[in-house]
């Protein structure tokens, strides 16, 4: 090492040691955390620099050694800590890997209740810090806009404000735990077919109404550290470094200050990610196996060369670092400071599992109060469905988990038996390629139900493994659903199996809708239990047999058909050369339903109980800034114990633009014993009456007559008012 180079490590080191660590030394006057950055900055060459912007492994962007700045690690996914992939993509089936497979995001938002979002946080930030990792890529919160997106099941919902009252939770569970968490993808990425390459095309309007808001809120209220740039293109430029939304709305209008991360693989220019808003590329290039050198990433090398031949000013890449650094500091990862060890596989983490998966489960149909099953009067049960015996966690591509274990239906079912009970399990249709029924599979369950004196049918999708099922993985990454309809001959087995036993339970897993028009008629009891993670199948025996009785609805509008999605009946979808235009505007989901008088099968918002809520007295008074405050009294009139969710919805009487029937502004969910009763309280601020002005390109509240209706559902409203405002 030459003299000079010697003594520029010492000085740098040791300053270094001294910013860092400044704050351990109460003697020195302590530097503010933008103070540190900017001095760390100054002791940075532009190569160490550079090495921090672009991914230094599968899972980690650049270290500077010298100066005490590690690596910055992430792990996937959403609904746990991903099984490792070392710094090659090679994946670890090593059970020191195996994690907490919480409930998918579409079943922690069918709980409608943000408290369980922080839990669900909690849960994921402890277990990505024990497993080292500095971020964890979630949550995933793009709108169901189609039935048919392979990754329904990872986002919450199709309703924004929903979406952004789940999201809040969620966030800052994680980040309590010194974890960054990175809300993804922004934006539009509601699609799987063409997701590298299509550009969606939407109105300022519809974007402002549905699209950002989850994201805005995620910023603003959750106060996310990290955000993930989409793959697709908006409006032609691709999203992950794009003027528009990540210069003007997310880092000046949002005034989000942390750091913006590529989805892997989606930069496609050096300039537009350094001048657009990129401050970490990540990615690999698997066509060439693990990548050998991450120099040669669109914000590698080339930006050092860039930045010397002065095309490109240093200060763009120091906005970029100082960002990182930024979120480094306040996750502890870097400036001293205990950041707690983390947790794994903890019986704490694996009850809130389990609570989760009680509440996420909804109880769609329940003909003849048929459910609960009552356990002491069967002696025979008949459980049908591969489904049943399915496991789900390590499907689903990025999203995947190792779970430590996961309780199957059949066998959370099975539990709740008493011991001299006969259980026929037959699996009815077989998961292949094609979709043929199997008659001798669905003649062996037929017999089992005939016979039974309890019988339960789980069906639904599956967590498709897209490397091994191209084109149909169902509820997988990276393609979307062929139909709406069951694969695997599931609707021949299930009709035959309900004309054998009429009241054989139906459970439907998977992360959306299916179309069930040629059987629903028949079935008395339905329950929707998306993907409910690894104590999925206790919370399915529980609610089967009474022992919890549900309390989740739906996030998603469940159509009768895809035809009647909006995103079918007028909008486009997967859209043509390579462009897809949202003509439904804001007419996602029931606002689309609602607004056009469309039948659905079952509504946004809806799901039964074991128990009834009559509900009360709503009043509404003028509150301060032109806000409404909105008491219920909800009471429950059953004979036991039950959740409620109180929806609040909003209709613009008379607007200068369309508006939707109605949008969901509020809502709370309320525990209520029998015969107890509660008053629930929400004040709807302004913005729950304003729609966006596209020509003015602000938010505007047009004075008049606004109704305001509490409700069990969209579609099963309670009690309805009137106010002008
Ligand atoms: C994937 C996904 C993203 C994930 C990332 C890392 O392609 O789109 O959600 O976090 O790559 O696996």
């Amino acid at each position: 090492m030459s003299r000079k180079f010697f003594i520029h490590f010492i000085i740098s080191f040791g300053s270094a040691v001294l910013i860092l660590g400044c704050s351990q030394t109460p003697e020195k006057k302590s530097l503010t955390t933008e103070q540190k950055i900017d001095s760390l900055l100054s002791l940075m060459t532009l190569e160490e620099k550079v090495s921090m912007i672009h991914a230094s492994s599968s899972f980690t962007s650049g270290a500077v050694p010298r100066l005490g700045i590690p690596e910055w690690t992430m792990s996937d996914g959403p609904h746990g800590v991903r099984k490792e992939h070392g710094r090659g993509w090679v994946g670890s089936e090593s059970p020191e890997y195996f994690a907490t497979y919480l409930p998918v995001g579409v079943s922690l938002a069918s709980t409608w209740n943000p408290e369980l979002g922080y839990a669900f946080g909690k849960v994921l930030g402890e277990e990505a810090k024990y497993r080292g990792k500095d971020v964890i890529l979630g949550p995933g919160i793009n709108i169901l806009r189609t039935p048919l997106n392979g990754r329904n099941f990872e986002y919450l919902s199709e309703d924004p404000y929903l979406v952004s009252k789940m999201v809040v939770g969620y966030i800052q569970g994680v980040q309590d735990q010194n974890v960054a968490a990175c809300v993804k993808h922004y934006l539009a990425n509601n699609q799987e077919t063409d997701r590298n390459t299509v550009s969606v095309e939407m109105s300022e309007r519809t974007l402002r109404e549905i699209y950002l808001p989850g994201f805005a809120a995620a910023v603003k209220e959750g106060g996310v550290y990290t955000l993930m740039g989409a793959y697709n293109k908006f409006r032609g430029q691709y999203c992950t470094h794009h003027e528009y939304l990540i210069n003007k709305v997310l880092k000046e209008e949002l005034g989000f200050d942390g750091a913006v991360i590529s989805d892997w693989g989606a930069v496609h220019s050096t300039m537009e990610a350094l001048k657009f808003g990129t401050d970490v590329e990540m990615g690999t290039d698997l066509s060439q196996g693990p990548v050998k050198d991450y120099g040669k990433f669109f914000m590698g090398d080339t930006v050092i060369s860039l930045v010397k031949s002065g095309v490109v000013n240093e200060s763009l890449i120091d906005d970029k670092v100082r960002r990182i650094l930024r979120i480094m500091y306040r996750t502890k990862v870097i400036g001293g400071g205990d950041r707690g060890a983390g947790s794994f596989n903890t019986l704490e983490h694996q009850s809130a599992a389990l609570k989760i998966a009680e509440e996420a489960i909804v109880l769609l149909k329940n003909e003849g109060n048929l459910l609960p099953l009552n356990k002491s009067a069967v002696k025979n049960v008949a459980i049908i469905g591969a489904n049943a015996s399915r496991k789900q966690g390590g499907g689903g591509g990025s999203s995947q988990v190792n779970a430590k274990y996961e309780i199957t239906p059949l066998q959370g079912i099975e539990k709740m038996l008493f011991e001299n009970v006969q259980v026929t399990y037959s699996e009815g249709y077989e998961v292949a390629k094609d979709s043929k029924p199997n008659a001798d599979k669905i003649k062996e369950a037929v017999e089992a139900a005939r016979k039974a004196d309890a019988s339960i049918l789980v069906c639904g999708w599956i967590h498709g493994y897209t490397d091994l099922w191209e084109g149909n993985a169902y509820d997988a990454e990276s393609v979307d659903k062929p139909n709406m309809f069951l694969p695997f001959g599931q609707d021949e087995l299930i009709s035959a199996v309900l004309k054998a036993n009429p009241n054989t339970v139906i459970v439907i897993m998977g992360g959306g809708p299916v179309d069930m028009t040629k059987w629903i008629d028949k079935a008395k009891a339905v329950l929707f239990a998306g993907y409910p993670g690894m104590e999925g199948g206790n919370a399915i025996g529980k609610i089967i047999f009474g022992e919890v009785n549900p309390s989740g609805k739906l996030t998603m509008t469940f159509p009768k058909k895809l035809e009647d999605s909006p995103a079918h009946a007028i909008g486009e979808y997967p859209g043509k050369d390579n462009v897809v235009h949202y003509n439904e505007g804001i007419m996602v989901g029931y606002r689309y339903f609602d607004t056009k008088k469309v039948e659905p099968q079952f509504a946004f918002g809806h799901g039964l109980s074991y128990t009834t809520f009559l509900y009360e007295n709503l009043q509404l008074t003028k509150g301060d800034n032109q806000s409404v405050v909105v008491t219920v009294t909800v009471r429950n009139t059953g004979n036991r114990a039950g959740g409620e969710v109180v929806q609040l919805y909003v209709k613009d009487m008379e607007s200068s633009v369309e508006r939707p029937a109605q949008e969901l502004k509020g809502f709370q969910k309320v525990f209520l014993q029998p015969g107890e009763s509660k008053d629930i309280i929400v004040t709807l601020g302004v913005d729950a009456f304003r729609f966006f002005d596209e020509k003015k390109m602000e938010w505007v509240l047009e004075p008049g007559k606004f109704q305001i209706m509490a409700g069990s559902s969209s579609r099963d409203i309670r009690q309805t008012k009137d106010i002008e405002l």
